[in-house]
């Protein structure tokens, strides 16, 4: 399982990198205008600082909402860096950007995904990731993890290719089932990844190794 951080912000992103146990970055516009990035130049400076405090994949997320835009904004951005991966919304010329990009093997990002069949239909169009927004249906009292199931049940049927990216990940469990049910990657807040190292028996366990050894050295 892939371990992607949902932020713009470098400290976080440098952190979870330090860990060694990241393998890519998701932002998106509002993730960006939390950090104060705003303007396409900085924006664009961003992604680039980004892909060079990490080794994997990062989604740099287009803001036209036509296919042709898509596809000039899209490789621009891929023309940034060879870790960009273009992140397109479910809508009706997203679909068509996600299969011009396949075609140009250039890597892409299905995001706004809800619903098994856009994501059935992300796969056809050869995305390379498809990112269900598993806290945003919890927040409206839909099971997110029950959407990662359906679409992880289809993949398999017909193998695609497509990664399942569990996105709008909120907290460790959430982190925990996907892994469970077999989500390629989850991407979520640096919250998500540190809180998988908490035990207090291990705390515990730690604090009464030491003073033993004190009380022989
Ligand atoms: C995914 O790529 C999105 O950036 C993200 O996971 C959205 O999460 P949110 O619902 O916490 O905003």
């Amino acid at each position: 399982m892939k371990f992607f951080i949902d932020t713009a912000n470098l400290d976080q992103i440098k952190e979870a990198e330090a860990l060694g146990v990241l393998d890519g970055v998701t932002t998106n516009p509002s993730l960006m205008a939390k950090e104060g990035i705003t303007g396409q130049e900085n924006i664009i400076n961003h992604y680039v600082a980004i892909c060079e405090a990490v080794e994997g994949d990062v989604s740099a997320e287009v803001i036209a909402t036509d296919f042709e835009g898509m596809v000039k904004e899209g490789e621009a951005l891929a023309a940034l860096h060879p870790q960009i991966v273009v992140k397109i919304p479910m809508i009706e010329d997203g679909v068509k950007a996600l299969k011009y990009f396949a075609n140009q093997g250039i890597k892409t990002n299905c995001t706004l995904v809800f619903s098994a069949g856009q994501a059935l239909l992300a796969a056809k169009a050869g995305a390379t990731y498809v990112s269900p927004f598993i806290g945003r249906l919890d927040d409206i009292s839909t099971d997110g993890l029950n959407l990662i199931e359906e679409i992880r049940e289809i993949y398999d049927n017909y193998d695609f290719n497509t990664q399942i990216l569990a996105a709008s990940v909120r907290h460790t469990m959430h982190v925990i089932d996907c892994a469970k049910i077999g989500a390629d990657v989850m991407t979520g807040p640096l919250s998500s990844i540190k809180g998988l190292l908490k035990h207090p028996l291990t705390d515990i366990g730690l604090a009464k190794f030491l003073e033993d050894y004190k009380k022989g050295n």
